[in-house]
């Protein structure tokens, strides 16, 4: 269990929130705001509360640096439009410029501090680090869960410092995720999409111990497809992992969870945008033609098995998506469950870079019981990890 800003003595009180202002931004502008958007939850009820809040995030990879381009600066007018309210801005997260913006904040204000990672002590979880930053507070509150998979000064050393609580958007996506896997209701499906499954082989491992039925989508099914025998011509495919796949197989049929793989699939010669494309038999793939999509029979039958599925956990496309028509079984698919979720006989959760980005393609993210804007986060706690930004605030 952990405590939440309900259980934190806060007014009048420095709150130092970390949140997850990595955004993207293109030309000097934030063009998704989904991560601000989503800490403006908690910056209003510590505002509410008459806390002096102060902000902490990283921004990108600068790895210890000053770096120009990397500077939070834009974040916190972006934050500022989102809040409704003035974000002072700190030109850096500690020492007389952190100090000074700090000290100048009255019940009720907010801060932004300078990027965390342009001190070396951030990622090394240095604890002379976090003392600095601790500081400048009487209490912490992590709401960033999508950077709670790092051990850092600011996710993990800090929470040892100060009374240490989670904020509404780590509440909403930690409840979300024990929804999805510690007790979920059941039948409880996972669609794992993307390219390669050497990249999530602990994601399978973990999720075949714990659901009922998986869904292999994406180029990841070639590798399985291959693995049983299936000829998939020029598909994207990790042949040398033909045993792991085997593997992974007899090991789901033990513990009793089906493996679903698509029976048709959408061939073309290119992967772009508009190529010429054909639906075959899984058995009948041209040997001069890729496999780009699931094909729409297979699509159609986890539509209608998803009418009797309880709990939905998604992650990655089940084509190659950013190149229609190689769109349209995730989009189909995402529609059915957004519509099973909208008539409340399905809890669905996702999460993973780009499958936000094709449930917003498909116009049903605001439909689905909780969209995780986490990425390596989110594939750690698939994979069954403790994530060190969590468990500090557990302990
Ligand atoms: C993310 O974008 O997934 C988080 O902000 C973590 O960023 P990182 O991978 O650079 O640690």
């Amino acid at each position: 269990m952990f405590k939440t800003i309900d259980d934190l003595k806060v007014a009048g009180k420095r709150v130092l929130v970390r949140g997850d202002l990595n955004v993207p931004v293109k030309d000097g502008k934030v063009s998704d705001a989904t991560r601000i958007e989503r800490l403006v939850p908690t910056l209003r009820d510590l505002v509410a509360k008459g806390a002096r809040v102060v902000v902490l995030s990283h921004f990108g990879r600068p790895k210890g640096k000053a770096v120009a381009e990397m500077s939070l600066a834009p974040v916190a007018d972006a934050l500022s439009r989102a809040l409704g309210r003035p974000v002072a801005f700190a030109r850096d997260c500690v020492g007389d410029a952190a100090r000074k913006v700090v000290d100048g904040l009255g019940d009720g204000d907010v801060a932004l501090l300078e990027n965390l990672r342009f001190h070396a002590g951030e990622e090394k979880n240095d604890p002379a680090f976090a003392r600095e930053l601790a500081a400048l507070g009487d209490a912490y509150v992590n709401d960033g869960f999508s950077v709670s998979h790092r051990a850092h000064a600011s996710t993990e050393a800090i929470a040892r410092l100060l009374p240490s609580a989670a904020g509404r958007n780590m509440q909403a996506e930690l409840e979300a995720l024990e929804a999805a896997l510690g007790s979920p209701q059941r039948p409880v499906l996972a669609i794992v999409g993307g390219a390669k499954i050497s990249t999530k082989l602990d994601v399978l491992g973990n999720l075949i111990e714990k659901v009922d039925a998986l869904v292999i989508g994406g180029a990841m099914a070639n590798t399985f497809l291959n693995a049983l025998g299936t000829d998939v011509g020029k598909s994207l495919c990790e042949a040398d992992l033909a045993d792991t796949a085997r593997a992974i197989m007899a090991k789901a049929d033990a513990a009793g969870c089906e493996i679903v793989l698509p029976s048709d699939v959408v061939v073309a010669a290119k992967l772009e945008a508009g190529a010429a494309s054909a639906t075959v038999r899984t058995a009948g793939v041209p040997a001069d033609k890729m496999i780009l999509d699931i094909g729409p029979d297979s699509a159609a039958a986890l539509a209608k098995r998803l009418e009797d599925t309880r709990t939905l956990l998604w992650n990655g496309p089940l084509g190659a998506f950013e190149f229609p028509p190689f769109d349209r079984s995730t989009i189909a698919v995402a529609k059915a469950a957004a519509m099973c979720t909208r008539a409340g006989t399905l809890v669905s959760v996702a999460g993973g870079g780009d499958t936000v980005a094709a449930l917003r393609q498909a116009g049903v993210a605001d439909d689905f019981t909780y969209v995780s804007t986490a990425g390596g986060a989110f594939l750690e706690w698939l994979e069954g990890r403790e994530l060190p930004g969590v468990a500090a605030l557990q302990k």
